[in-house]
């Protein structure tokens, strides 16, 4: 693994302690450009194999469903957020990582806010936090930008809030849905978000975000028109049956896991694993 700052990783004064990864600036700068490559990591193997072809990770909540089997997520917690954020700072070395603030992290007050923030980047070593931004989370995000804290908005449909919604539901659909989600983008991108996920939209009024606000807007089901976009990495590997409309997938990763799986068993139950080339033997004097 390469090395990385971080809690367990402790850097002296040297070039190690130069910034080598990307930063708010650089990514300020993408707006309107090439667009943003980001990509949910919750390990360090998969942030390895990410880090040189992304511009960001982003440690999502998303990782309570994909990863700890949660029906959503809703029931993900700070100390999870914490630990994958860990892994996943250990794994990279050149990218932005984002990590989510969890469900009930930063919503009661900008004060609960900014001590969650700071727990996650003391305790991690990443470079911003990640709030879903309904028009309400400005006020948070405001105070944790002057306060040294670099926030990613994420306004449309939001995962923490399908209690509410009733569901995964695409955003903005209609007029007054839109007026909504337009307002939550104007809000996070006034309060100083330095960019702002944008999930499940149409394609017009993801355009008429990306133009409207001054950070990069990142898409997940929300077309071509964002300044970048953003998959969750189970999703575009093919781990699930089950991907949404907007996901394209990259490989079958669920079915040569089967099929590997399936080999392992056969083999060890017809004693051809191990075989003499995976066993140990006497050295000769
Ligand atoms: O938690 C997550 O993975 C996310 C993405 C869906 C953007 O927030």
């Amino acid at each position: 693994m390469p090395a990385t700052a971080g809690p367990d990783k402790p850097q002296r004064m040297s070039k190690q302690t130069q910034i080598t990864r990307k930063t708010v600036k650089d990514i300020a700068k993408a707006k309107g450009g090439t667009p943003l490559v980001m990509l949910t990591a919750y390990d360090a193997p998969m942030a390895e194999l990410m880090d040189p072809h992304v511009d960001m990770l982003l440690v999502g909540d998303s990782l309570g469903m994909v990863v700890h089997g949660l029906p959503s997520t809703v029931g993900v917690t700070m100390e999870m957020m914490i630990l994958h954020g860990q892994a996943v700072m250990r794994g990279s070395e050149q990218a932005f990582v984002v990590v989510d603030m969890p469900f009930g992290s930063y919503e009661t007050s900008e004060d609960q806010a900014f001590l969650n923030a700071v727990r996650i980047m003391k305790e991690t070593g990443c470079q911003a936090v990640k709030i879903e931004s309904g028009a309400y989370a400005a006020k948070q995000i405001s105070h944790l930008v002057e306060r040294g804290i670099p926030v990613m908005g994420h306004v449309g449909l939001r995962p923490q809030a399908i209690n509410v919604d009733g569901g995964f539901r695409a955003k903005g659909r209609t007029e007054t849905e839109r007026e909504i989600v337009i307002n939550e983008a104007r809000a996070a991108d006034r309060a100083g978000a330095f960019a702002i996920v944008i999930e499940g939209v149409a394609e017009d009024l993801a355009a008429e975000i990306t133009a409207e606000v001054s950070c990069p807007t990142i898409g997940i089901g929300a077309s071509a028109s964002c300044d970048g976009q953003v998959l969750v990495a189970q999703d575009m590997l093919g781990l699930f049956d089950w991907a949404p409309k907007f996901v394209r997938r990259y490989a079958d990763l669920r079915a040569e896991t089967e099929s590997a799986v399936k080999a392992y068993a056969d083999d060890v139950r017809s004693r051809k694993f191990p075989g003499k080339a995976e066993t140990y033997s006497l050295r000769k004097p």
